[in-house]
């Protein structure tokens, strides 16, 4: 037992979401809308078609199935795809997009995304891009704000300024890197929502250490491989795959609220919530532990300083 207060949830990655067939991907959101977990999307996911896509399925639910599932989605402003612009107006236009495509007036949580365009003293200033998230929570269009992106030194800044609700961070919190858990550590003890994204370094943990295999959408080295195959040997010998034990550090992790995990396809759901019920034996812990860390990939060297 932990002492946490609410319980770590899956909740389900839609960055690839409406970049194919656009039925099929309607199909799909439908399946993940009605599984009742949490549903992570951007402004910018697939060029918008993340959020058009579930906001086709939310409006051909049931209306009592309707409300419960709008509250679930959580999205997040981005910077104007073609400008960079990324200020206070752009805030107000990107979330006005998102309701727009989603079909609903207002969300659980919105996220600053991915603010590399700015510097942290840009985005904080008065009539910055984080005043104007401040104040769509003060008006209710969002019930919480967050601060979504991946390097460690740059969210805990945002996270200093204790303005916001929730933090995510990806590719940090995984077999292969740690670096995020001081972050997380954190941020818990202030109150805030904590997600933890990617925790299959969106490739590598879920599929195996394979020729052409990637960690944070970059090819892993030869030492990486060389590290994971060898957590896959102890994950073998104790009767559960490499996926399950990369899915339950995150959703064991008493810090951590959310994961959020890719999920392309229904049946890839059902796969998912099979990997988050399976039990992994203590002594796969204790083994991982004895490889020592892995050669993470992961280097977040030169951001957060103030610019
Ligand atoms: N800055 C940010 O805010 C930020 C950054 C990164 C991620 N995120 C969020 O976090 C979510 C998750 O990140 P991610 O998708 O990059 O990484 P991930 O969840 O670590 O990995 C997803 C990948 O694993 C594969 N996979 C999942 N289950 C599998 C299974 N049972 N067998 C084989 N392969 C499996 C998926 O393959 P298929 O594609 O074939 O299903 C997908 O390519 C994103 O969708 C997004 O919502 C947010």
């Amino acid at each position: 037992m932990t002492s946490r207060q609410r319980p770590t949830t899956l909740v389900l990655g839609t960055s690839g979401l409406g970049s194919g067939d656009e039925e099929a991907a309607v199909d799909t959101a439908t399946a993940l809308l009605r599984s009742e977990h949490f549903i992570d999307t951007s402004n910018i996911y697939s060029g918008g078609a993340s959020e058009r896509v579930l906001g086709r399925a939310l409006s051909a639910l049931a209306p009592e199935e309707r409300a419960p599932a709008a509250g679930r989605i959580l999205t997040k402003v981005d910077r104007d795809p073609e400008t960079g612009r990324f200020d206070a107006d752009r805030v107000l236009r990107s979330v006005e997009e998102s309701l727009g495509r989603l079909g609903v007036e207002q969300v659980s949580l919105l996220h600053l995304h991915d603010p590399y365009v700015l510097t942290v003293r840009e985005a904080l200033a008065p009539g910055g891009a984080v005043s104007a998230l401040v104040r769509l929570r003060e008006e209710g269009v969002a019930a919480a704000i967050g601060i979504a992106a991946g390097p460690v030194p740059l969210l805990q800044r945002y996270v200093d300024s204790d303005l916001f609700d929730a933090v995510l961070c990806h590719n940090r919190y995984t077999l292969v890197d740690r670096s995020a858990a001081s972050l997380f550590r954190d941020a818990s003890d202030r109150g805030m929502r904590v997600f933890n994204a990617a925790p299959f370094g969106g490739d590598l943990l879920a599929r195996g250490p394979r020729d052409g295999a990637r960690y944070q959408y970059r090819p892993a080295s030869a030492e990486l491989l060389t590290w994971t195959a060898q957590a896959e040997a102890v994950c073998a010998r104790h009767a559960v795959t490499l996926p399950a034990v990369a899915l339950s550090l995150s959703l064991r992790a008493d810090t951590i609220d959310g994961t959020v995990v890719g999920v392309s396809s229904p049946g890839r759901l059902d796969a998912l919530e099979q990997l988050a019920a399976t039990v992994i034996p203590d002594a796969v812990w204790t083994e991982l532990d004895a490889l020592g860390p892995a050669p993470s990939p992961i280097d977040d060297s030169g951001y957060g300083d103030d610019e």
